[in-house]
């Protein structure tokens, strides 16, 4: 049944640009079905009727995801949160959300993929494609410039236009190709114009120039006034609000609003409706609790990042402590819209531990909330008679939290001082890194002899750490944001805005970018995560195949006895740029198993816009003649192999449609 904008009256159209209620389209009084958003990227964050949050399966949040640099698995996240969704009855998930992560202080670094924007766009790309192919609906968020919490509602992220397109639009630019059903609007302003109200933005970059077919939708309470909101092609308010109705009313009367701008956004409301009507004829479950459990294990194996091993790593067998309360009830997320409410009760990490064949495990919950003396110096006790101490630290959803930034980047004084006290006692310490973004370890990191980050990893997390601590599967997780020495060594440090705006005086110079620029030492760079097997990269060929095509292949050798996987990472550099542009950027990367002793070919392709940058005078990409070098690395600090192209295009190859 096709709904027609034609056959509707004013006031039907009228109501049906604002929500019926919290989470539902408008329903013309049952003449028009309505369509159900519900959160959130971690999984469903649904309410039920009597306001209690609906219980799901609590996915690795988005942060771990994308340190599988595995698409399949973002995929993969996906098409498991939509089970849960058909399941409840939401017919589109409020996922993912792509914003840069340009301060480890935002609040919800935990729920976004990267500091680059590539990265980011592919993995979103992925995770869309994975809830649309089980036909729910997705909502590529918040678009843009949404990178912290501090006064997110009015304050503008003021910026230049290179890095609009380059680094902050460029994520939405990459994801938007898989047609997710709805993008949303941010609530900050962009440049002094709020995002729910920006033509240029909504228009002229979403729909026009990256094709986005979809229905735009407001962040919750984002709209100030409806009738520029749909002069600016914003489809749907969110939510219910009693004042959208009379002043869209009398924006129209007055004028203000034409027909025709009603009849756009509201025949977008319409093909929403048809694609869940088209929708609720094909979904189905097909996925048990059980399976998407596995799932959310599965990811999460791949997620955790190995940032230090000093030769404790696999844990030997014989005695082990595991101390801290993380290591009981690990983070599952961050607070806000994303959490997901599980019903799922985990091992704790000593218990999965001592499951395994020939180690005899103790274990002390302190350092959480709950620390106080006696536990301390009992987690001191059983320290100091282990072999091996793992000490699982990190931050809650209180402290990583939507509507509010860290303060910090450091744990605790409780955490750090005991981690040091142990290190004293024990020279074989582990800590387990529970945080949904970077954390500042330059108190305690050189007296441990190992460090994971595990992020926050969702209902699976135990299971899948002990795996990884045992050795049973070697962790192929890498970085996706820098982890900086300390806060201050960022570009923001403590940087809010002063309430009215922030200039991004950073440009294009974010994460990776800027301190390659600053030649800054990092804790642990962009790209980093070890691994229990030991890779040899060589053979780099490079070869061209159109006019900007580029196939890069290279062998990667897996040295040891271990079978596992590897993230290998395509850096692209103008030699000779005529604007400033970063020393390398991400343009390719792949993941691969390769087997103890297996040599394997690894091929990344690319293309025209792995060489451009945004020309401001063009007002289009554009890419210069003239020789690049293509780096293939372990991370963007760990550099093996290099090779020279040069481009040699004709003007008009120079610049491309956008
Ligand atoms: C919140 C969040 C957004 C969420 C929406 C609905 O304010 O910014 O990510 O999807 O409102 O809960």
């Amino acid at each position: 049944m096709k709904f027609d904008v034609k056959k509707l009256t004013l006031d039907e159209k009228l109501h049906l640009l604002t929500g019926a209620d919290l989470w539902r389209t408008y329903g013309a009084n049952g003449k028009i079905p309505q369509v159900f958003l519900s959160d959130g990227p971690n999984g469903l964050r649904m309410h039920a009727e009597d306001g209690s949050t609906k219980k799901a399966t609590a996915m690795p949040t988005i942060s771990v995801v994308a340190n599988t640099w595995n698409p399949a698995l973002s995929y993969l996240d996906g098409a498991t949160i939509a089970e849960d969704c058909i399941e409840h009855g939401a017919d589109v998930l409020l996922a993912p959300g792509v914003n840069i992560k340009r301060t480890p202080l935002n609040g919800r670094n935990f729920e976004y993929f990267s500091e680059d924007p590539f990265l980011a766009g592919t993995m979103a790309k992925a995770y869309i494609d994975g809830v649309q192919s089980k036909h729910v609906g997705t909502s590529l968020k918040h678009f843009c410039v949404n990178n912290r919490e501090y006064d997110r509602f009015y304050q503008t992220s003021e910026l230049d236009e290179r890095a609009l397109r380059e680094i902050y639009c460029r994520p939405f630019e990459i994801a938007v190709k898989a047609q997710p059903w709805t993008v949303m609007c941010s609530y900050n302003p962009v440049n002094g114009v709020y995002a729910s109200e920006n033509k240029y933005l909504l228009k002229e970059i979403l729909r026009d120039e990256f094709g986005f077919e979809g229905l735009i939708v407001s962040d919750w309470e984002a709209v100030h006034q409806s009738y520029k909101a749909v002069k600016a092609t914003l489809d749907l308010r969110m939510p219910y609000s009693e004042k959208a109705y009379p002043e869209l009313k009398a924006a129209y009367e007055k004028g203000l609003l034409t027909e025709e701008e009603i009849d756009y956004c509201v025949q977008n409301v319409l093909n929403l409706v048809e694609k869940k009507v088209q929708a609720d004829q094909k979904k189905k479950e097909t996925l048990t609790k059980e399976e998407r459990h596995a799932n959310a294990v599965e990811i999460a194996k791949e997620g955790i990042v190995l940032l230090k091993n000093e030769g404790v790593l696999p844990l030997k067998k014989g005695k082990v402590a595991v101390i801290g309360e993380f290591s009981e009830s690990p983070t599952l997320g961050g607070g806000g819209s994303a959490y997901v409410q599980t019903d799922f009760k985990q091992k704790f990490l000593s218990d999965l531990i001592a499951e395994r064949e020939g180690y005899s495990v103790q274990h002390e919950y302190c350092l959480g909330g709950r620390e106080h003396g006696t536990a301390l110096k009992k987690g001191y006790a059983i320290a100091y008679e282990a072999d091996t101490v793992v000490i699982s630290v990190g931050t809650c959803k209180e402290v990583e939290c939507e509507g509010y930034d860290r303060t910090t980047i450091r744990l605790t004084p409780i955490m750090e001082n005991f981690i040091l006290e142990t290190a004293k006692i024990n020279p074989n310490v582990v800590v387990c890194l529970h945080a949904g973004s970077a954390v500042d370890m330059s108190a305690w990191v050189d007296e441990v002899k190992a460090v994971v980050s595990v992020g926050y990893a969702g209902e699976g997390t135990n299971e899948a750490l002990s795996a990884i601590l045992v050795g049973e599967v070697s962790p192929s997780g890498k970085l996706t944001e820098t982890f900086p020495l300390s806060l201050d060594d960022t570009y923001t440090g403590e940087e809010t805005g002063n309430g009215l705006v922030e200039w991004y005086s950073d440009g294009i110079f974010v994460g990776y970018r800027y301190y390659d620029k600053a030649q800054a030492d990092v804790q642990f760079p962009f790209g980093h995560g070890l691994s229990y097997a030991n890779f040899v990269y060589s053979d780099l060929k490079i070869k061209q195949c159109g006019e900007s095509e580029f196939e890069v292949s290279y062998q990667i050798e897996n040295t040891s006895e271990v079978d596992a996987k590897e993230v290998s990472q395509v850096y692209v550099k103008q030699v000779f740029p005529m604007v400033v542009r970063p020393e390398k950027e991400l343009k390719g990367f792949s993941k691969d198993l390769i087997k103890a002793g297996e040599k394997k070919t690894v091929t990344v392709k690319l293309d025209f816009r792995s060489f451009a940058y945004y020309n401001t005078a063009y007002r289009r990409w554009h890419a210069e003649n003239g020789p690049y070098e293509i780096y293939v690395g372990a991370s963007s600090r760990d550099l093996r192999l290099c090779g020279k192209v040069t481009l040699s295009l004709d003007d008009a190859t120079q610049q491309s449609k956008w």
